[in-house]
């Protein structure tokens, strides 16, 4: 896909982190803006700051995981603006926490944000792309946990791998049509992801604020995410690894698995994901 100067994008979760600089980045770049995020008043302070700068941004508030959320804003999304050329499923969430302190309701919340709010916004956005024709692409935000995870996060691997099978499927369904898959796999990013709370998570205080602090030092910013994603949507398709640890990770685990295992537990110890 090259050229994304008026072209349209739309990013789920885009009022927080990688999200919201994918958004940032692409309308640098002078692509119109479709935005929403299930935090309505984050999503209004960034759709002031695209707007500001000279694109257009419609944004509404939609929740991923709700079918008839997701309905919705696309019936909105088609009248305004029409098909969308990108689409970036980004919204996630991430539950820490050994497997047998993950509660099924956790599981539950996991599996409906991070694996059928993608399957829902395919469905809702999908259809109108292909009506539209020419070169259009889907940008699914996976992680390096959907190909070499770590412990205590056994209900976001699982959706995270997830994702990656839903796109390698769909990447073959769509191969005769202008439409390409692009699967982005962040490694350690430093956003509010790992900010959950200790009292909803399997993991004690001090653990968490371990993890906090090692993504803070050692995470990337998510713009660094952000410019891969941008220059990757005018490039290429397949899979993105971006950021500390992800190329890593990921051939380590094509290597070996005993070895990636072996180097996965030593991160995790020094990381905070494992006590020491
Ligand atoms: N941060 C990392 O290290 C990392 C690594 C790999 C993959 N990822 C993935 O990147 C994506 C973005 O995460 P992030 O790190 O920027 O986290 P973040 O918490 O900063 O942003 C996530 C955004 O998604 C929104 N969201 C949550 N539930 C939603 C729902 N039901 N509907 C709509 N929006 C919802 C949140 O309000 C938030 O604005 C996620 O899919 C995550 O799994 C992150």
């Amino acid at each position: 896909m090259k050229g994304l100067k008026g072209r349209t994008v739309l990013v789920t979760g885009a009022a927080s982190g990688i999200g919201l600089e994918c958004a940032r980045a692409f309308a640098k770049r002078g692509a119109n803006l479709v935005i929403s995020d299930v935090n309505s008043a984050a999503l209004e302070i960034a759709r002031a700051g695209i707007a500001a700068s000279g694109v257009s941004c419609f944004a509404r508030t939609c929740d991923v995981s709700r079918e008839e959320s997701v309905n919705e804003f696309a019936a909105a999304v088609h009248q305004a603006v029409g098909a969308v050329d990108v689409l970036v499923n980004n919204a996630g969430v991430a539950f820490l926490g050994g497997f047998e302190e993950t509660p099924l309701t956790e599981w539950r919340r996991i599996l409906d944000i991070n694996v059928l709010g993608i399957v829902h916004c395919l469905r809702a956005f999908l259809p109108a792309m292909r009506e539209a024709g020419g070169k259009r692409k889907i940008v699914n935000v996976a992680s390096l946990a959907g190909f070499a995870p770590a412990p205590n996060m056994s209900a976001y691997a699982a959706s995270k791998h997830a994702v990656v099978g839903l796109s390698e499927v769909l990447a073959m369904e769509l191969h005769d049509t202008g439409i390409s898959v692009l699967v982005v796999c962040p490694g350690i990013i430093n956003t509010a992801i790992v900010h959950v709370s200790p009292t909803a998570s399997g993991m004690s205080a001090a653990q968490i604020e371990k993890l906090q602090k090692y993504y803070a030092d050692e995470g990337c910013h998510p713009s660094v995410v952000a410019g891969d994603v941008v220059r990757s949507v005018e490039s290429d398709d397949g899979y993105l690894f971006t950021g500390p640890a992800a190329r890593l990770g990921f051939h380590a685990m094509r290597v070996s698995r005993k070895l990636a295992r072996r180097l996965t537990i030593a991160a995790a110890r020094k990381s905070g994901y494992l006590a020491e």
